[in-house]
């Protein structure tokens, strides 16, 4: 989703936006600009498509200043073509954006009976044209800003710049992070952006504005206002961004790096949550009782909230606690009816996901307790939460996500094990078999992708198709869902995902000798079942993949293609099945050519609804 950055330095600033903008690249957009300040005159340039062509345009025409805004817009009001390309400019008020202003249509009207002309689709451009207004009426551009705040609903995180004001910035921030970096001797100079990774090059003192919070930047510092304008104190941290490495290292994508980095970080998780020596889960850090919990209601998006139906079969089953699940945007609409005493689970990549945050509020409402698990520590889920289980996954920057998943489900196998502790569900032996089948997990998970070539074979056939079906019980239906979410995702190709006792209710009718069919089916207790359904399909000339641990023989029909995956304790099967799903989907958009890391229309953080 679109990124925003702003820079007060003391040399010419073009250049470091476009490098923070790459840096934001992974969110996903479709267009970017940059705005600078020379001489106290605004000028910007922008470019639809890749940063590459906002590149060319500077190298063609570059722009001086020392202070400037920059933008990567995923579109939501208005094609995503240069005109819509932030930023966007109103007598000398210049403006990033990233949020929906959900009340513009009435907000332009009424900007246009005063007489200001649009030259966009956008949403964004009334706050450039509404701190304009405001100008006009001799206020300064930080009363300006302050009162045309007021007027706006929804979401928003933006920077505005202001003609004839060369050492002044103005932020703003409701619902959508916005991250402040303060620049040392190396680096002098005030910073802004979407998140601390767009200010790593530049600083590592970041500081966040919380919900509601405005800030007026010069090159010496910045003022924090809160959303009762009163002058207020926001902490500043030491970002671990700089460490981080955010490169594709020997792989070709990131998506390839982040699936190959999950032994490692699956193992970094395991041991923030596990005592080795004493085969035993640590979770003392958390402040709910689970012994008195009524229930546990789960929401999330996307592929969080596949590993959050993951989460509800092992904490039922191990756990012995009952479990709703929901997705997020349902959720936050349907009112629902929290249990007294309750806790709710947040599951979340970046921890800013709009309808997962919304939801969090809501259950905080409802006086639930607030229980999240997030792999940026600094995001606004975390920051709403009670109890907060980090995913030590790193910085995820492939739109599909990957080795998030797989830690999403390591912290939930975790926290069964612990939740079934104290339920008296399991006893301490059984504890220690659940940590140990754990404790395998990336062994497991190294075994399979040494399969990777066979996978990139087979995936030529599944590039040739047009349709695929996903079948999957248990456990393993949640990963058929997630299968087809990677494979459509990234290679554009049509694809479903069904319980596959709920094949014979309809979706059969699909079945024809050009549907392949991908079969994640681990020899568990629900295997014979699953094989039933598999014959269904390979009586209707269905092209069967089969994912499994399993001989070839047991499947008892024809396969296109078996992929072996290891055997390993009915507990961690999620763990394992997701990396042929996830190898399946990679290799064939790889083959089919289209953007891995980018795909098309997608945004890796949904701050948006
Ligand atoms: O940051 P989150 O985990 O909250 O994101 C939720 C979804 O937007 C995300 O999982 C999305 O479905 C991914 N692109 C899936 O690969």
């Amino acid at each position: 989703m679109c990124g925003i950055v702003g820079i007060i330095g003391t040399s010419p600033v073009a250049g470091d936006l476009v490098d923070a903008l790459k840096r934001l690249e992974y969110r996903g957009y479709d267009s970017a600009g940059i705005a600078t300040l020379h001489e106290g005159k605004l000028a910007r340039r922008r470019a639809k498509g890749k940063l590459k062509a906002l590149e060319t345009r500077l190298n063609g025409e570059p722009l001086a200043g020392n202070l400037g805004i920059g933008h990567t817009r995923w579109a939501t009001h208005g094609k995503p073509t240069e005109v819509n390309a932030h930023p966007h400019i109103s007598d000398g008020v210049s403006v990033v954006h990233n949020g929906i202003i959900e009340n513009f249509k009435s907000l332009r009207s009424d900007l246009e009976k005063d007489g200001f002309v649009f030259e966009t689709e956008t949403d964004t451009e009334v706050i450039a044209h509404l701190i304009a207004r405001e100008l006009k009426a001799n206020k300064s551009p930080q009363e300006a800003v302050r009162d045309s705040l007021g007027s706006l609903e929804g979401a928003f995180a933006l920077a505005v710049i202001f003609e004839g004001h060369d050492d002044l910035m103005i932020g703003a921030r409701r619902g959508s992070p916005f991250a402040i970096g303060f620049g040392d001797e190396d680096s002098p100079g005030m910073y802004i952006g979407s998140d601390a990774i767009a200010l790593a090059p530049f600083t590592n003192k970041v500081s966040y504005l919380e919900d509601g919070d405005w800030v007026v930047l010069t090159g010496q510092g910045a003022t924090i206002y809160n959303e009762k304008n009163e002058e207020i104190e926001r902490s500043i941290s030491t970002s671990m961004a700089q460490a981080l490495v955010v490169d594709k290292g020997n792989h070709r994508h990131f998506m390839a790096k982040e699936i190959h980095e999950q032994p490692d970080v699956i193992s970094r998780t395991l041991s923030h949550y596990i005592d080795l020596g004493k085969e035993c889960v640590d979770f003392s850090s958390l402040s709910i009782d689970f012994k008195t919990l009524p229930r546990l209601s789960i929401a999330a998006c996307g592929t969080a909230y596949y590993a959050g139906v993951v989460g509800k079969y092992l904490i039922e089953q191990w756990g012995g606690l009952p479990v709703d699940i929901d997705i997020a945007s349902e959720f936050r609409y349907r009112e629902p009816l929290m249990s007294e005493g309750g806790a709710a689970l947040f599951i979340s990549q970046s921890g800013e996901t709009a309808d997962s945050l919304a939801s969090l509020k809501y259950c905080k409402q409802q006086n639930q307790k607030i229980l999240s698990i997030v792999n940026v520590n600094e995001s606004s889920i975390a920051r709403e939460s009670d109890d907060v289980l980090p995913t030590l996954a790193g910085p995820e920057i492939g739109v599909a996500s990957t080795k998030a998943f797989t830690c999403q489900l390591t912290v939930l196998a975790a926290l069964a094990i612990h939740i079934g502790r104290q339920r008296g569900v399991i006893d301490e032996a059984k504890e220690s078999e659940l940590v140990r089948s754990l404790v395998e997990v990336p062994r497991l998970i190294s075994e399979v992708l040494a399969y990777e070539e066979e996978i990139d074979r087979i995936s030529h056939s599944l590039s040739q198709a047009r349709d695929v079906l996903y079948l999957g019980r248990g456990m393993s239906f949640p990963i058929a869902m997630e299968g087809a979410l990677k494979l459509k995702e990234i290679s554009y190709i049509h694809a479903e995902a069904y319980a596959a006792g709920e094949l014979k209710h309809g979706p059969i009718a699909l079945i024809d000798e050009n549907m392949p069919v991908i079969v994640v089916a681990p020899e568990d207790r629900l295997f014979d079942k699953t094989i039933s359904n598999m014959q269904e399909v390979a009586a209707r000339g269905g092209q069967i993949i089969f994912i499994s641990d399993a001989t070839r023989e047991s499947a008892g029909c024809d396969l296109a293609h078996h992929i072996v995956i290891p055997k390993c304790h009915e507990f961690v099967t999620a763990l394992i099945t997701a990396i042929p799903v996830q190898l399946l989907a990679y290799y064939t958009a790889v083959h089919m050519g289209t953007d891995v890391d980018q795909p098309r229309n997608l945004a890796k953080s949904v701050t948006v609804e």
